[in-house]
């Protein structure tokens, strides 16, 4: 079962296009534009106590990004590597904040990204779609105005807004603004929480932000009620448990994730990397390791695959395809 799963058809719904930068890439392009880094080998940095610290490598991973052959490359060779895993469909997310806060624009962003996926489809047939989040660090007005470009623009590729980076002091209802006005603009809306803030932070984000879907929804297990409406109302949870230890250091190993008790619930729980090349994972993996860690046969996970067809945001006739 263990190459089956290899092979098996996979969508991920959660995974940052810049968290899946080849390592060598981010050396050659902190080269190519001058940003230091403070180790020779990037990898060294790879191993994180908590989200915050694992952000602030992120950051620096993000800072190598520049022109826009460098977006094209980046999301070329991440398609190309999860294609290698049976990826046949993403939603992949990207994080510009703090490039446009640097002067780049968001219209070379999109424009570099997707010349990097048409490339990458062009060549294996694995299809990524892109997630435009706001970086909660930068606070609700940098959010709003992200949205606000992403009305301008309007672009293709980019079939909804998200939201990430930390939780810690975090109200998720200030971003308020910037969901009403993607709900407006016809944009779908998901959102990182509850990888380290309560499941009431999480109630916030369906139910003030209006978001269709919730990224991690770890600490939804607090609070049976809230279990109860998300397995009725089916709304997607985007779990990654290997990140979820790796990263967030939640549990001390997969055995004590409580991804089967989600699954058990009825929730709508998919399985997906978050940042495979900065935590050293790949999907294959994913469904390897909680495959063997939770004793689920071959059709289990294959129903869990076809949650993830479910959650995505393809329309009817795209789903129905990749079923
Ligand atoms: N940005 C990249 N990965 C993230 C994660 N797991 N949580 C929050 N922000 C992120
Ligand atoms: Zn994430």
């Amino acid at each position: 079962m263990i190459d089956v799963l290899e092979l098996l058809p996979k969508v991920e719904l959660h995974c940052h296009v810049e968290g899946a930068m080849r390592p060598e890439t981010v050396g050659e392009l902190a080269r190519a534009n001058g940003v230091g880094l403070p180790v020779g080998d990037v990898t060294e940095l790879y191993r994180y106590g908590s989200l915050d610290e694992f952000l602030s490598v992120f950051w620096l991973v993000q800072s190598v990004l520049v022109t826009r052959g460098d977006w094209a490359r980046l999301a070329y060779e991440s398609v190309v590597d999860a294609a290698g895993h049976g990826r046949v469909y993403a939603e992949l997310f990207f994080t510009p904040a703090r490039h446009l806060a640097a002067g780049q624009r968001l219209a070379d962003i999109v424009a570099g990204l997707t010349e990097g996926l048409e490339a990458a489809e062009a060549e294996t047939g694995s299809r990524a779609m892109l997630i435009a989040d706001i970086d909660r660090a930068y606070g609700p007005a940098a959010g709003l105005q992200l949205v606000t470009e992403l009305g301008e623009l309007q672009p293709e590729r980019v079939l909804g807004i998200g939201m990430d980076s930390t939780e810690l002091g975090v109200d998720p209802a200030s971003f308020r603004e910037a969901y009403a006005l993607a709900a407006r603009l016809g944009l779908r809306r998901t959102g990182h929480q509850g990888e380290n803030s309560p499941a009431s932070a999480i109630a916030t984000v369906v139910d003030v932000l209006g978001a269709e879907r919730i990224d991690h929804g770890l600490s939804l297990m607090e609070d049976a009620e809230l279990v109860r409406r998300f397995a009725g109302e089916r709304i997607p949870l985007t779990v990654c448990p290997n990140s979820n230890i790796r990263i967030a250091n939640a549990f001390p190993s997969l055995e004590l994730h409580p991804y089967p008790a989600m699954r058990k619930a009825g929730l709508l729980a998919t399985l997906n990397t978050d940042d495979p090349a900065m935590t050293d994972l790949d999907l294959g993996y994913e469904y390897r390791s909680v495959a063997e860690a939770f004793g689920y046969t071959f059709d289990d996970m294959v129903a869990i695959a076809l949650d993830g067809v479910e959650a995505s945001w393809l329309d009817d006739s795209d789903k129905a395809a990749l079923r």
